[in-house]
């Protein structure tokens, strides 16, 4: 089964050719990251102009690249939430008017089920897994059963990790988006310099909370400002990067021991951490839990996840209609 995959929740207008959810067959994506790093973040409006600019040209540029024409495809997937509304908009405007002309099916997406999703292309990881998803809009630690059906063990209360990585850079002086750059900073910092809070730590459940992360980074930023005093940029991040790892990586052993998963599927942009990567990947040898992490390229938004992910939710009978429409919030 051959599926057109669509993603346009944020700032990357992609399409994607994947067969079966696991190969991928074409790939392109245009990237507005450098247009939104001159207001230091992304800017909706903006975003939204963007991709119907660029939509047409990157669904053509699929095809041609994997040499396949509409007549090789069987379904189209489409990112319809959670994301930017005017964004998703696009994409799911796009998906519809394919469908219609073409007559193919149209699936629906949760953009979560992608970044999950991610970690089957290329390789043959299939669940039941523990995941934990953490990119710019989510943390949330997840069930996966061997349908692909989801159930939330919990998530963050404020901001995403990913979030909380975009405002501490912009505290630094660091351009949008900042997490790539906390995390190159950090290997050459110490993590011990400052003692920054482990937002409900000690608390049971799986929630997290990075705003008091975020506001203690600010707080000492602004005493050592006042006093005068230098400031390491690479201690900061260093400590920073410590206590959010360490949340991620306690509230994930405990999810997986409650569970009983020997399997972890990291997903979402921040699963680009190397940080991340090197202290789940000591902890899985430890354990004996299997670590998987998509390649860096699908970490990303991408639009070959929403394909792979179409594809399982095909396998459900879970198809949509020409009502489809986007929503800025939906649950799992
Ligand atoms: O999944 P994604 O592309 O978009 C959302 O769905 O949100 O994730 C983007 C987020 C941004 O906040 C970005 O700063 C963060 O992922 N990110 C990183 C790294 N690479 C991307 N955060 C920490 N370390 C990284 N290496
Ligand atoms: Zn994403």
């Amino acid at each position: 089964m051959i599926i057109l995959g669509i993603e346009t929740s944020c700032d990357e207008t992609s399409a994607a050719l994947v067969r079966d959810g696991r190969e991928l067959l074409s790939e392109v994506t245009a990237t507005q990251m450098e247009i939104h790093a001159a207001f230091g973040g992304v800017v909706p409006e903006v975003a939204s102009r963007h991709h119907v600019e660029d939509i047409t040209r990157v669904v053509e540029n699929a095809f041609r690249d994997a040499a396949m024409t509409w007549a090789d495809v069987d379904a189209i997937a489409v990112t319809c939430g959670p994301g930017l509304l005017g964004s998703l908009l696009v994409g799911v405007s796009a998906a519809k008017g394919y469908a219609l002309a073409t007559g193919k099916p149209l699936i629906g997406v949760h953009h979560i089920a992608g970044h999950v999703a991610a970690a089957t292309l290329g390789t043959d990881v299939r669940p039941p897994f523990l995941c934990l998803v953490v990119s710019g809009g989510h943390t949330e630690l997840l069930t996966v059963d061997e349908q692909f059906c989801f159930t939330k063990l919990g998530g963050t209360r404020d901001d995403a990790a990913g979030e909380a990585y975009d405002k501490v850079a912009r505290l630094l002086g660091l351009s949008y988006p900042g997490g790539p750059k906390v995390d190159k900073l950090a290997f050459a910092g110490n993590g011990e310099a400052y003692a920054f809070p482990r937002g409900l730590l000690d608390e049971e459940g799986y929630d997290f909370s990075f705003s008091g992360l975020k506001s203690a980074v600010n707080n000492a930023l602004t005493k050592q400002r006042n006093r005068r005093e230098e400031i390491s940029v690479e201690d900061v991040c260093a400590s920073f990067q410590n206590a959010v790892i360490d949340v991620l990586v306690e509230k994930t052993r405990r999810a997986l021991r409650h569970t009983g998963y020997t399997r972890l599927v990291v997903a979402g942009g921040v699963a680009a951490n190397r940080g991340l990567r090197v202290r789940l990947g000591e902890f899985g040898e430890r354990e004996g839990i299997d670590v998987v992490f998509p390649p860096l390229r699908w970490c990303t938004d991408n639009a070959a996840m929403i394909a792979s992910a179409g594809y399982y939710r095909a396998q459900q009978g879970k198809e949509s209609d020409l009502s489809l429409n986007a929503y800025a919030q939906l649950p799992l």
